[in-house]
Formats: C-alpha cells, sequence, structure tokens
C-alpha cells in the first residue's frame, strides 16, 4: 500500500521558519508512523520557487531569480536534513521535470475545455500571491497575513472554468474526511456555498514563471504551478510523459498536510484542476493551525520571530518535536512560550521518561548482573501490563486519526503510571530480603517491558530518543519484525544484557530572551 503524505511546497523568499518547521515535523512524524505500521511510504517536501514574490526577493538583492531560488532551496534541503526529516522526494518547481508535468497537465485541461481569455482585475496580495475578495477600502487594506498594502491588477490573462465545478466540488467537499479539522471544513463548504468563480491561471507581468505554451508574455499562476509540484514529485527522476509515470507511481496523496490560510487553495481549486484533467483528487487536506510566540503573532516587524536555527543548535530535535507535537493540538493555534518549553522538556523529556530508563536499567544491572531479570510468573500481577496494553490501543486509534498530541499523551502516561508502580513496590526495599528476589525480579522486569514499548511507542515522535532508549535496553527494535507486533507486552528477552547507562536527555535551562 502507497501511502503519499506533503508538507506544502514552501516560498523560497526566506529559510524555514518555525511554521514550516511545525508542519514539516508533524509529516515526518506521520510519515515514520506509516513506514513502521509497514505502509509503502512517499513524503513530499519541496518548494515553490516561481512567481512575483520571489523575482522581487531576488531583484531587491540584486541576483536573478534561478541563482537566488538555488541559494534557498539549498538552505531548505539542508535544513530538514539537520532536523532528521525523513522525506523521500525533494521537489523544486523550477525543475525541469515539473514543468513536463505542468505542460502536459495543461493540455489536458485544455482538452477539457477549461481554459479561456479573459481579463482579470482585482486587489492582490503578493505575499500569498491571491487576489483577495474586495475587501473594504481596498487601497489601505493591509492583509492580515502579510501586513502588507494591496496592489491593484488589471491584466489579460488565461482562466480556469472552475464554476464548472461547483456541484462536483460541493460534493467531495462534504465527504467525511476529506477536510479536516470539522472547524476548517465549515469554513470552505461556507465560501463553496457563496458560488466558485473562474480563477485566472496565467500572467503577463511576471518572468519567473513557467511560459504558457502557446501565448509568448505568459507564465503560468504560481499557484497553477505550485500544486502540480505535488504529482511532479512522485516523478522526479522522468523527463516526459512525467504526468503518466506519477499517475502510475502513486497518486493521489492520501494527505496534504497545510496550514489554514492555504486550504482554499488545497481543498477547492486543486480538486477542481485535477477532476478537469481526469485525474484522482487527493483523499485528505488537514489544515492545521497557525503558531504564535507568548500569545502574539510572529513578524518580522514585532521583531519576535522565532528562529528555528537557534532552537535546533540549543535544545536540539527531539525537545522541539514533543513540544509542538504533544503541546499543540493538530488543528488548533499553537503558542510557543519559552518557559512553558523548558518546562515540559525538563518534566516528560528528562524526569519522567529519562529518569525512568536510568533508574531501572542501573537497579536491574546493579541486582541482576548487568542483565534483565528472568522474567517471572509467579505473582502474575498485571497492573502495568494492562496499562500498557491500553495505552498501545489508544496511541493507535490516535495517531491513526491524526490526534498526534494525544498519542504522545499515552507514551507520558504509560512512563508516568510506570514511575507510579514503581514507587508502589519499592524494589529497593524489597531486596533487602532475600525471599523477596523472585518478586523483585518480576517487578523489574515488568517495569523495563514496559519502557520497552515506551521506546518503540517513540520512535516515530521523537527518532533520536527513541534511539538511545533502544540503545539502552540493548537494542530491543528489531527491523525484521514487524512493529506493531514488537508492541505486544512480554517480548523483552529474560537475561538479555543492559549496556551501561548514559544520559539519554539532559534539562533545560531557561533563559529569558532566546
Ligand atoms: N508556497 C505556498 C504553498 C504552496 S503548496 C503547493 C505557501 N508557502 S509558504 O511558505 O508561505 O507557507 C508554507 C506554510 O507555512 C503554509 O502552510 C502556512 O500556513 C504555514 N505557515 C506560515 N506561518 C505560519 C505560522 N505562524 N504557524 C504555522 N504555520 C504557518 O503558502
Amino acid at each position: 500500500m502507497t501511502f503519499v503524505i506533503t508538507t506544502p511546497l514552501y516560498y523560497v523568499n526566506d529559510k524555514p521558519h518555525l511554521g514550516s518547521v511545525y508542519t514539516t515535523i508533524i509529516c515526518d512524524s506521520i510519515a515514520r508512523y506509516k513506514r513502521l505500521a509497514g505502509e509503502d511510504v512517499i513524503f513530499i517536501t519541496g518548494v515553490d520557487e516561481h512567481g512575483l514574490k520571489i523575482q522581487r526577493t531576488a531583484n531587491e538583492k540584486g541576483i536573478e531569480p534561478k541563482s537566488h531560488c538555488d541559494e534557498i532551496s539549498e538552505v531548505f534541503n539542508n535544513n530538514w536534513k539537520d532536523w532528521n526529516i525523513s522525506f523521500d522526494k525533494f521537489i523544486r518547481t523550477s525543475s525541469k521535470n515539473h514543468e513536463f508535468v505542468v505542460n502536459e497537465f495543461y493540455e489536458r485541461v485544455k482538452a477539457s475545455d477549461d481554459i479561456y481569455m479573459g481579463v482579470q482585475k482585482g486587489w492582490y496580495c503578493v505575499g500569498c500571491e491571491e487576489f483577495k475578495d474586495n475587501p473594504e477600502n481596498s487601497s489601505t487594506y493591509k492583509c492580515p497575513i502579510h501586513q502588507k498594502n494591496l496592489e491593484w491588477k488589471n491584466e489579460e490573462n488565461l482562466f480556469f472554468r472552475l464554476s464548472k465545478y461547483q456541484k462536483e466540488i460541493e460534493r467531495i467537499i462534504n465527504e467525511p474526511s476529506f477536510i479536516e479539522p470539522i472547524e476548517r471544513k465549515n469554513e470552505i463548504i461556507n465560501f463553496v456555498s457563496r458560488g466558485l468563480k473562474d480563477f485566472s491561471i496565467s500572467r503577463t507581468n511576471v518572468k519567473w514563471g513557467i511560459p504558457v505554451p502557446g501565448y509568448d508574455n505568459h507564465t503560468f499562476y504560481v499557484w497553477f504551478d505550485a500544486l502540480l509540484g505535488y504529482v511532479s514529485a512522485i516523478s522526479s527522476d522522468a523527463t516526459e510523459h512525467s504526468l503518466e509515470k506519477s499517475i502510475n507511481g502513486g497518486w493521489p496523496a492520501d494527505v496534504h498536510l497545510i496550514g489554514k490560510d492555504i486550504l482554499r487553495f488545497h481543498a477547492v481549486y486543486w480538486p477542481a484542476m485535477l477532476i478537469s484533467a481526469k485525474m484522482k483528487v487527493p483523499k485528505k487536506v488537514f489544515g492545521h493551525g497557525f503558531l504564535t510566540r507568548e500569545g502574539q503573532k510572529m513578524g518580522k516587524s514585532l521583531g519576535n520571530v522565532l528562529d528555528p536555527d537557534l532552537l535546533l543548535t540549543k535544545y536540539g530535535n527531539d525537545p522541539v518535536r514533543w513540544y509542538l507535537i504533544k503541546d499543540i493540538s493538530l488543528g488548533n493555534d499553537g503558542d510557543f512560550q519559552d518557559k512553558r518549553f523548558v518546562d515540559i522538556i525538563n518534566n516528560d523529556l528528562a524526569n519522567t521518561i529519562g529518569n525512568l530508563l536510568n533508574r531501572t536499567s542501573s537497579m536491574s544491572r546493579k541486582w541482576f548482573n548487568n542483565k534483565v531479570p528472568n522474567k517471572e510468573k509467579i505473582f502474575n500481577e498485571k497492573k502495568l501490563e494492562n496499562f500498557a496494553k491500553i495505552a498501545v490501543e489508544n496511541y493507535i486509534y490516535n495517531f491513526d486519526n491524526y490526534k498526534l498530541d494525544l498519542a504522545a499523551n499515552e507514551v507520558l502516561s504509560l512512563a508516568i503510571n510506570t514511575n507510579l508502580y514503581l514507587n508502589d513496590n519499592q524494589p529497593w526495599l524489597l531486596i533487602k530480603e532475600k525471599d523477596n528476589l523472585p518478586l523483585v525480579k518480576e517487578i523489574i522486569y515488568n517495569v523495563l517491558e514496559s519502557t520497552r514499548i515506551i521506546g518503540l511507542l517513540l520512535i516515530p515522535l521523537l527518532p533520536e530518543l527513541s534511539t538511545k532508549i533502544n540503545d539502552q535496553l540493548g537494542s530491543i527494535y528489531r527491523e525484521e519484525i514487524p512493529w506493531k507486533k514488537q508492541l505486544i507486552w512480554g517480548l523483552l528477552v529474560s537475561n538479555s544484557s543492559l549496556p551501561k547507562p548514559t544520559p539519554i536527555i539532559n534539562k533545560l535551562e531557561y533563559e529569558e530572551h532566546l
């Protein structure tokens, strides 16, 4: 089974910001989870390089758009490697392969009689690369996302007959799992109910774009071109008949994970374009919320932009991942708070999970000759086993339903309950009586077994920390066995060796100004 998941294709006007890191981390976690669950994953990310915004950014730097894009695309690609993102495809929309796909796709849409020449007049936000629907006082109105004035445009453009697809789009957006979360779905249903208008798909004032065949001074509108990047990514090594290769190579996408501001493009325009080209529509569009910082919108003018590079070098990958996945409910807006970040990491990762691993492996090494004790079943007390079983079930249910925060919380609550189990049973007191040895063995085995399951459940969420847990417990994860099968209680091998403990996570220090 192929599972295709995509991040948005990020504009290369600047290096990745916290918002793009957020989406990419969430996609990475889902991609890792699906791989472990046995699916054949194609995880697509990449960059959106054309359009007026990028053309202007390059002009301001006094360089050609192509060299600007080369430079920033490289930054994105390297950044995702630094964040340990397990992407399979990185698409650049300035690539030759992509141009082939766009042209082939355009021919199909034309063949459906969905393209005509018209005049486009309206107020345009260059930041969004989008015409805005007649905002009041448009000349002074600032786009709420980019805080910039709109620009008046009046030009001959080619149009796509979106209006023709009103009924089909209504049907698609009402399908139960097409748009998530539900609030976003309602926004789109409202928008579509007002009646779909045709939209322009070419520009005459933008040189930095893919030329429209047959129209000398027209380039494709950046969104028409960019959405197709998801398709061309699949056939990234092809040069011609690329569209066909993508269709056979895994299209349609199972999920486009995007921010809520670009939902219309993905849930309305994109399916209509695909239907017109006689292609399948994506199975799901998930619109996540926006991140703020200490309650405020992040912006250069506000001087409060949190540089993800800084977070990565200062705190490392896993702490940032944990905060973004566990503290923000996917679909809702989230707030990055420096103090809260440090507290959560120290509580959850250092004090709860790290400490659990350290103390249990130390006890076991000390009392049982550096080994896992024998799996005694004398008392056969199943409290922890039952906790673990429920945690695994809930985790899988939540992950399958894109509730990553709840999945992460299941792991944490298993760790909390395992610590409680230890504290309740106090094996450090029991060990003083020789007769208690079987009971101590059973307790320690149970605790180590629960820690093994915690380590396995953390693989998609925290790839680096979970590897350390795995190493610490003596390489318990076995690639040749399906991951879900390894989540069954009782598979920790009695008398296997436990390597020397090393701290798996350091406590963080809070600094007022990050
Ligand atoms: N190039 C288009 C996408 C084309 S997809 C075929 C684009 N790029 S973007 O770089 O401007 O935005 C990428 C993503 O970042 C969007 O999903 C947007 O919602 C998201 N975010 C921008 N600011 C954000 C936050 N403050 N918080 C979370 N995500 C945010 O749009």
